[in-house]
């Protein structure tokens, strides 16, 4: 059994930009579910389905991140092999294209789960990795826009309250990537992200922590998107993998964790889920979130319950 599901981040998506979105989650899909197809190596259909997220300049994920409150970007990423519980992560990265690759690298190459910062950026050089400017004119005409409210006291950012932020805001969330796939009892699990919009410099999310934004084990892979301050304090990654280890379907995991978030951290959120036996779910708690998803039979491409 084969199937591959990624989503373009949960939150609230302009409608100008839900046909790129869709178009986008599509083609990531498509990528990975044709490497799959090929090859049956899901590690490397997960990165390639990633990889192409991180290329599209919609997503807040590699080129078009968004920007930290001091004008740069700063990417997390994680991937996660499940049978082996093999994991690599990056966090607070700057200045390369694909940092899923750099995640891989950690995963394959060092005896660590998770580099960050300057650590993570001298690993990325003596891998090979060169120099990339990931900042798109529109994500910097956006951070110059949101700076001179800031300065004029137009906007106010409550950072102790990033819910109230996100509402103030909805545009700011949204855009995290990830993907989730399975191929003959294999799972893997990968996200990447650009963080929160106007993020404290330094500020990690749940994306490079396993278990928050990224999970996988035999029974099932998951990966988060929205805004990791909730996602961190309900591990919730691991726990839709711990609801699909007891015998819940990837759907119903997937909706149990959403409801965990509801009725405790009560932040934006959104998840994609596969389990072993090749049941593929989704849910989120925001108004849209792009999803695609293809396994054999079956394809199927989503961003809002209003479409
Ligand atoms: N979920 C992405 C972040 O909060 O960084």
């Amino acid at each position: 059994m084969k199937g591959i599901i990624v989503h373009g981040g949960s939150g609230k998506w302009p409608l100008e930009k839900w046909e790129k979105a869709k178009e986008g989650v599509r083609e990531a899909a498509q990528t990975g579910y044709e490497y799959l197809r090929k090859s049956g190596d899901p590690v490397e259909a997960c990165v390639r389905a990633v990889m192409s997220l991180e290329d599209n300049p919609v997503f807040n994920a590699g080129t078009g991140a968004v920007l930290t409150l001091d004008g740069r970007v700063e990417m997390d990423a994680s991937i996660m092999k499940g049978s082996t519980l093999e994991a690599g992560a990056v966090a607070g990265v700057e200045n390369i294209k694909n940092p899923i690759l750099l995640a891989r690298k950690v995963m394959e190459e060092t005896d660590h789960v998770l580099l960050a910062g300057e650590g993570a950026m001298k690993f990325a050089r003596a891998m090979g990795f060169e120099y990339y400017n990931p900042i798109t004119e529109e994500r910097r005409k956006k951070w110059m826009e949101l700076k001179e409210k800031f300065e004029t006291g137009e906007a106010e950012l409550p950072w102790h309250k990033m819910q109230e932020l996100i509402k103030k805001h909805p545009e700011l969330l949204g855009g995290t990537v990830g993907c989730v796939a399975i191929s003959d009892g294999e799972i893997v699990a990968g996200t990447s992200t650009g963080g929160v919009f106007f993020k404290l410099f330094g500020r990690v999310g749940d994306t490079p922590l396993i278990g928050a934004g990224t999970y996988a084990t035999s029974f099932g892979g998951a990966s988060a998107t929205g805004i990791g301050e909730g996602i961190i304090r309900v591990v919730l990654s691991k726990s839709a993998c711990d609801f699909m280890r007891i015998g819940v379907s990837a759907p119903k995991a997937a909706e149990a964790v959403i409801d965990i978030v509801n009725s405790s951290v009560k932040t934006a959120t959104g998840i994609i889920t596969i389990d072993n036996m090749g049941n593929i779910g989704f849910a989120h708690n925001t108004p849209t979130m792009p999803v695609a998803y293809i396994k054999e039979g079956e394809e199927f491409v989503y961003i809002s319950p209003d479409e």
